[in-house]
């Protein structure tokens, strides 16, 4: 049932440009009334690149999906990553974040699990893992980028943002 959703969607997004839809441009990317919300790491938490931290994120359950996919990233730089930084597929833009700690999904509502459930802990990349390069000074992010699937059912997918500051340190 899932899976004919999710070629739906993504029929519906291939088949978007063709159908003129007057507004929004096809390519606008929806941003979510509301966010789900990042209880661990805390705001400032100290981490140390290469180790393990505790990860929960509570899901925003507004538009009661079955399943809620989520994708998790590390960013670099003084503010957190924006709206408009989110590409159609839902995913961050290249450039925009400082590692990807991957996708996962809840599902709800005692459906079978659809791809990587969130774990409780994730590893931080080691600094030779970033996708960036390290500066001592550097200010990062731990962000959620939330997908609401036909949410309303005239938008084919929405998406919510959300990040907490953490303090990233080099192991001594
Ligand atoms: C993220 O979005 C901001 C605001 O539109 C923009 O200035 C910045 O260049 C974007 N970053 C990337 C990597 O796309």
């Amino acid at each position: 049932m899932h899976f004919t959703s999710l070629i739906l969607t993504s029929l519906l997004t291939f088949l978007a440009p063709a159908t003129a839809l007057p507004s929004p441009e096809p390519s606008e990317i929806w941003q979510s009334p509301y966010n789900g919300a990042l209880i661990a790491p805390a705001q400032d938490e100290a981490i140390i690149f290469g180790a393990e931290f505790a990860f929960e994120y509570s899901i925003s359950d507004w538009c009661e999906p079955g399943y809620a996919p989520f994708t998790v990233y590390l960013t670099e730089g003084v503010t957190p990553p924006v709206c408009a930084n989110v590409t159609a597929d839902g995913a961050l833009a290249d450039g925009a974040f400082a590692f990807s700690f991957g996708k996962f999904v809840v599902a709800r509502f005692g459906l079978p699990q659809q791809g990587v459930p969130p774990p409780p802990s994730l590893v931080m990349p080691t600094v030779e893992e970033l996708l960036v390069a390290a500066t001592t000074d550097a200010k990062y992010y731990l962000s959620v980028v939330e997908e609401f699937d036909s949410c309303p059912g005239h938008i084919p997918v929405e998406y919510g943002l959300v990040s907490v500051p953490i303090s990233l340190s080099i192991p001594v």
